[in-house]
């Protein structure tokens, strides 16, 4: 039997893990869960959002399906996420953004990848405060993460099938920096002359994405704009409540979706579970779990098809409600 961590999470983490592990369950494939908590929950008990146990657990399982933790704004505690990542090592942010079925949006050919770097730049957490009206940040750029990333990019797109991969930077701004990434994302291209090479400033990206995101294949970014530019794809697949995601190192992967802990309906069974069930299906296919993954993956199209939805889809079900529907779905 696979044992794997469970994150649960805050905010709507709890219901949405729920969901899936009955999902999971009901599919016919049995995981011995290893949960542990963290963020704000435990710091009162553990002193930190997150305790040693959870990377210990992580580094020896491999595999954990995590969902949202609640980082809070300002002073206080590091990004139980950021430092997570950090921890593991888990470089390489993936984020596949492809339409679903019965998910009607704006655009119908979405089929696009977001790699993410995962470990520097602006979150690296190197801020100082200079005097009580002035701050920095560092962002911190390094050729080994960059080509690291770069290279993750150009294999995946082997790997699947992909035909191009686009480096996004402000390498006309940051010239030190981004101009550094662009030359790693340069020297790895070489390796791999089956794969076009594009290159893109990131400003020009985002408006391009809103006008015609099938103009992209994989777009490999440094850590900042890979953030921002994963949430607005995931926009145009029907918003975070679908988005799925995963962070993986040459040791483990961590599956979580993109969206946050969505404070605003925690405890109201209104949070969309599908993007944390889709991270999941990612993460049996990882463990060799095809079989479960595709039936899993097609009972939730068959619900969404059939036009049962959460209500962040414009829909009326409830959490609970939609997971009875892909279970019932299931074949
Ligand atoms: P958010 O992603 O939690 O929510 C943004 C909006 O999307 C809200 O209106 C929310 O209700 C909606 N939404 C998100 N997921 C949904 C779902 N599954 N179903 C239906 N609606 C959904 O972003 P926000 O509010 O900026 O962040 C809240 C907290 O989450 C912050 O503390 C942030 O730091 C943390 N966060 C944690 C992440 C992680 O654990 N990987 C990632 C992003 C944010």
């Amino acid at each position: 039997m696979h044992r794997i961590t469970l994150i649960n999470g805050d905010g709507i983490g709890p219901e949405i893990c729920e969901s899936v592990v009955r999902i999971i369950k009901s599919a016919g494939l049995e995981i011995d869960w290893d949960i542990q908590t963290a963020g704000a929950d435990v710091i009162e008990s553990e002193g930190t959002p997150l305790p040693q146990r959870v990377l210990n657990s992580v580094k020896q399982n491999k595999v954990a399906l995590k969902a949202p933790v609640t980082t809070p704004i300002g002073k206080g505690f590091r990004s139980v996420n950021v430092a997570l990542r950090k921890e593991l090592d888990l470089y390489a942010n993936l984020r596949p953004c492809k339409n679903l079925p019965g998910v009607k949006t704006r655009f119908d050919n979405v089929d696009l990848v977001v790699v993410r770097e995962n470990t520097e730049d602006l979150y690296a957490g190197v801020e100082e405060q200079i005097n009580s009206d002035t701050a920095h940040s560092i962002k911190i750029i390094t050729r080994q993460a960059s080509e690291r990333i770069c290279k993750f990019a150009f294999d995946y797109a082997v790997k699947n099938n992909r035909h191009e991969v686009c480096a996004v930077t402000k390498a006309n701004i940051m010239k030190l920096s981004d101009g550094l990434f662009l030359e790693a994302f340069r020297t790895v291209a070489k390796d791999f002359p089956q794969i076009a090479a594009r290159e893109i400033l990131v400003d020009n990206l985002c408006m391009q994405l809103v006008q015609e995101p099938s103009r992209f294949d994989v777009l490999v970014l440094p850590n900042l704009y890979g953030d921002i530019v994963s949430d607005l794809t995931a926009g145009l697949i029907g918003g975070l409540g679908v988005a799925q995601g995963a962070n993986i190192g040459d040791d483990c992967a961590v599956f979580e979706p993109v969206h946050g802990s969505a404070p605003d309906i925690k405890g109201q069974n209104k949070a969309n579970p599908t993007a944390l069930l889709l991270s999941a299906v990612e993460m049996l296919k990882y463990i060799g779990e095809e079989t479960y993954a595709d039936r899993i993956e097609a009972a939730l199209f068959k619900t969404l098809s059939n036009g049962d939805k959460t209500q962040d889809l414009g829909g009326s079900l409830t959490t609970t409600e939609f997971t009875e529907k892909v279970i019932q779905n299931l074949v």
